[in-house]
Formats: structure tokens, C-alpha cells, sequence
């Protein structure tokens, strides 16, 4: 089988969120979409160890956020390589909250969706979640953030916890600049040289064994 070949599938970038409990938990997914029009449905797929997905299920709503071309490495990585029970995910940004509890980001968001599971299918690695889109708003006029330009522009990464998990993002060197270290896990770039050895990248939290020259 030709891997590659799924590479050629295209997608958007999302925060998808809930509220369970006395918490907030968000996630970044690619896997949105709309799937029915009468009524509108969008289904995602979350890996079942996500606690953004569990809380989903125990809330029984999420909240789909359509994120911007200016969501940059900071957003993506807090919400698409850490942990929603061990930090809070929406501190450090503008935010709304839905009708049904779920936090939202009101910046670097062109849309937000607020739907009601309607139906669950277990994947095995995966849950494939679909909502019944109960509120629909429209955020911005900003672009949207595309995988491709996620991945070409930002120059992130993708944990293996995604459906789409393709490797990481890596740079052709630059003659003549600065030297760099970019982190193979999120893609995030340590400005200097030499990389200290206990540096922690400050995104998804890997070592300097994480790094590679730029
Ligand atoms: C670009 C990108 C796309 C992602 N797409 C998905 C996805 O579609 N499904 C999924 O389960 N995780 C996806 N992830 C990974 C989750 O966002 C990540 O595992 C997150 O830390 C889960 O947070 P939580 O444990 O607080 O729910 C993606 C991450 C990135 C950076």
C-alpha cells in the first residue's frame, strides 16, 4: 500500500471542546466535518484516550471551533499536544462559552458549531462522533487554517494520537542563518546554538533529544 497516497486528502483545523465535571477540555482536530445537511451533523474522530473525547461522551455536547491562518505554534500546540486535565488549555486566550458549558475561542476562530451527540462509532484507536449542530456562529472573516498550511506555512507537527498522523515537519537547512533546533515532535524552533542539553520545549514539553538542527 501506497502510505503516502492518504497524504493527498485535505482538511481544516479545529479546537473541538466540552465541559464535564468542573473542567474545561479542548483538543485540536483535523478530522471535523459536516456530514448531513437535514439535519446539519458533523462527525469528528477522537482517539479514545483523549479526555477531551471522554468528557464529550459524559456531556454529551462538544463544540466544533474552525481556527484561522493566524492560530500560530503556541495555540496548536497547547491544545494539540497537552493534556486538558493537567493545564488549563483556555487560560492564556479570549474565549466564549455555549450554551452547554463548552468553552470556545473567540480569537484565531472564523466559526463555532455547538452540537449534541447523536451517535458514537468505536474505531478501535478511534471514536467517530457524530453531533447534531444545535448553534452555528460565525466568528470572522479571517482565511481558515488548512492542514496543508498548517503543515507548509506554520510548519507544525502531528502527535500520533491523530487519525492522520504523517511524521513530522521538517525544514530544508538555510545557509548562511542562524542556527536553529526545531522540535520534531510539535515543530516548534529554538532560536541559537548549542541547544542546551536539559532544554524543554516549551509547546508539547519533549526534551532536547526532540530537536533537530534547522
Ligand atoms: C494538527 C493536529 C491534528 C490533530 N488531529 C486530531 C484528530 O483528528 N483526532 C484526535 O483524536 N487527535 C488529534 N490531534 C491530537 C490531539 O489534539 C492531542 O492528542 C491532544 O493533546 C488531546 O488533548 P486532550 O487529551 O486534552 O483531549 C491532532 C493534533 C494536531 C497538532
Amino acid at each position: 500500500m501506497d502510505v503516502q497516497a492518504l497524504f493527498k486528502l485535505s482538511y481544516g483545523l479545529y479546537v473541538i471542546s466540552a465541559h464535564s465535571g468542573e473542567r474545561d477540555y479542548g483538543c485540536i482536530a483535523n478530522t471535523l466535518q459536516q456530514v448531513t445537511a437535514e439535519p446539519p451533523r458533523l462527525s469528528v474522530a477522537l482517539n479514545r484516550n483523549s479526555v477531551t473525547a471522554k468528557a464529550i461522551l459524559e456531556s454529551g455536547h462538544f463544540c466544533g471551533t474552525v481556527l484561522t491562518e493566524t492560530a500560530d505554534l503556541k495555540l496548536i500546540g497547547t491544545f494539540g499536544f497537552q493534556n486538558s486535565e493537567a493545564v488549563d488549555k483556555f487560560a492564556a486566550f479570549s474565549t466564549g462559552t455555549d450554551e452547554n458549558g463548552a468553552r470556545y475561542l473567540t480569537e484565531h476562530a472564523a466559526a463555532r458549531y455547538s452540537c449534541k451527540v447523536v451517535d458514537t462509532l468505536d474505531l478501535g484507536t478511534h471514536l467517530l462522533i457524530v453531533g447534531q449542530v444545535e448553534e452555528a456562529e460565525t466568528l470572522s472573516q479571517e482565511p481558515v487554517m488548512t492542514y496543508d498550511y498548517y503543515y507548509r506555512v506554520v510548519k507544525g507537527g502531528t502527535p500520533p494520537t491523530a487519525p492522520s498522523y504523517r511524521g513530522n515537519a521538517s525544514a530544508a537547512p538555510q545557509p548562511g542563518k542562524k542556527k536553529q533546533w526545531r522540535c520534531k515532535i510539535c515543530g516548534y524552533v529554538y532560536d541559537g546554538d548549542p541547544l542546551p542539553a536539559d532544554f524543554v520545549c516549551p509547546i508539547c514539553g519533549k526534551g532536547a533529544d526532540q530537536f533537530e538542527p534547522v
